[in-house]
C-alpha cells in the first residue's frame, strides 16, 4: 500500500513518520510532482497538478475538518474525501465557545478595563435567561459545544440542515426554521461548513435578526460573514460584539478594521487546531477499516459539500 502525504504550510517530517510508524506495512513518501501513483493521500490546500497526476487514488484523507477548500479542485472521481472527525478538535472548540460566551456574559472586559483605571466596581448581575446561544451546525463540533454550553445552564437553540434530538437544546431545522432559530437567540455561534448554501450566510438580514445586544462568535469559515455588515450592525448598536477566529483573508491584512474595532475580539484561526498524534491515529485507522472493507466516519458527501 502506497500513501502521499501533500499538506501545504504543514512540516512534513513529523507527519511522515507519524504515518510511518501507525503504518508499518505501508510506502509513505511527500508528494513531489511526477511521483508514482498512491492508493491513498493525506492533504491540505494540494495544488491542483497533484490531483491532476494521482486520478487512481482510493481515498483522500484532510488534515482538517473542513474540506470546503479542496472540494473547490478538479478531484478525481474514484476516490472518497475523509475529513478528520473530532480528533480532538472538539473539546477545543468547546473551550474556546464556551470562553467567548461567558466573556460577554459576565462582562470581564468591563471589568477588565475598570481595573486598568483603579476602579474597584461592582456592576449588577445579567440574567442568564437573557442570553440564549444559537448554534448554526450541529455537527461534531457544534454538538460538543452545545453540550458545554448547556452545563453553564446557558438556554441552547440549535440549527442544522437535517433534524436533531440533543438534550437542552432546542432544535431548527433547515432554511424554514431560520429565521425563528435566530429570533430565539441572542449569541450566534457559527459551525457550519463553508458550502454554496451557507456561504455570506451571516449577513445584515440574518444578524438584524437576533435579540437587540447580539453578539457574533464566528469559528468556522471567514466566507460567511458579509464583513461590512457586521460592522454597520455593531456600530447601529444592534449587535454588542464579536469573537472572530476565521477571515475572508488569512492572515487578515493589517488594514482590515476588524484589527482595531473596540467591539471585536479578534484571534489567528487558532480555536481548534488539528492535533498531529491524534490526527494520524485517527487517519491509520481509517485506512485499516477502508481495507478491511468497513464503513468510516467522517466520509464527504460531494452532494451537499460537506
Ligand atoms: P460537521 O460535523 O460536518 O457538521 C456540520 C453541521 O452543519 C451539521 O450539523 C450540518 O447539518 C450543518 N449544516 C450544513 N449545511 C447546512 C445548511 N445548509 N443549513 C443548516 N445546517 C447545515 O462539521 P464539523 O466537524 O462540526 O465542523 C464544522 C466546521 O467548523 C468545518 O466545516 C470548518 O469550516 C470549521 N472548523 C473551524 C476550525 C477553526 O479552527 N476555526 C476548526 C475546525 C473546523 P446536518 O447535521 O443536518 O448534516
Ligand atoms: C480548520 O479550520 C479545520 O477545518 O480543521
Amino acid at each position: 500500500m502506497k500513501i502521499t502525504f501533500c499538506c501545504t504550510g504543514t512540516e512534513p517530517e513529523p507527519w511522515l513518520a507519524g504515518l510511518r510508524a501507525a503504518l508499518p506495512q505501508a510506502q509513505v513518501e511527500l508528494w513531489q510532482a511526477g511521483a508514482t501513483p498512491a492508493d491513498y493521500a493525506v492533504v491540505w490546500a494540494p495544488p491542483q497538478q497533484f490531483f491532476d497526476e494521482q486520478v487512481q487514488l482510493n481515498a483522500v484523507f484532510a488534515i482538517g475538518a473542513g474540506v470546503d477548500a479542496l472540494l473547490k479542485l478538479r478531484l478525481p472521481a474514484s476516490a472518497s474525501f475523509v475529513r478528520l472527525d473530532d480528533a480532538g478538535m472538539a473539546v477545543q472548540m468547546a473551550e474556546y465557545v464556551c470562553h467567548a460566551v461567558i466573556r460577554h456574559f459576565r462582562e470581564l472586559d468591563l471589568y477588565a478595563a475598570d481595573i486598568s483605571q483603579g476602579r474597584w466596581t461592582v456592576h449588577p448581575p445579567r440574567n442568564r435567561a437573557d442570553f440564549s446561544v444559537g448554534i448554526m451546525g450541529l455537527g461534531v463540533l457544534g454538538q460538543r459545544v452545545a453540550q458545554a454550553l448547556t452545563q453553564f445552564d446557558f438556554p441552547v437553540n440549535g440549527w442544522s440542515r437535517t433534524a436533531k434530538n440533543l438534550d437542552g437544546v432546542r432544535g431548527f431545522v433547515g432554511s424554514q426554521q431560520l429565521d425563528a432559530f435566530l429570533a430565539a437567540s441572542r449569541i450566534l455561534v457559527n459551525l457550519l461548513p463553508l458550502t454554496v448554501k451557507t456561504q455570506g450566510i451571516l449577513n445584515r438580514n440574518t444578524l438584524s435578526r437576533l435579540q437587540p445586544g447580539g453578539y457574533v462568535i464566528n469559528v468556522a469559515r471567514g466566507a460567511h460573514l458579509v464583513d461590512d455588515d457586521l460592522l454597520a450592525l455593531l456600530d447601529s448598536g444592534h449587535l454588542a460584539g464579536a469573537t472572530l477566529d476565521v477571515f475572508h483573508t488569512e492572515p487578515l491584512p493589517l488594514t482590515h478594521p476588524f484589527w482595531r474595532h473596540p467591539k471585536i475580539t479578534i484571534t489567528p484561526h487558532t480555536s481548534a487546531r488539528t492535533l498531529r498524534e491524534t490526527s494520524i491515529a485517527q487517519i491509520a485507522g481509517k485506512i485499516e477499516a477502508i481495507e478491511r472493507g468497513d464503513p468510516v466516519a467522517g466520509m464527504v458527501n460531494l452532494g451537499v459539500g460537506y
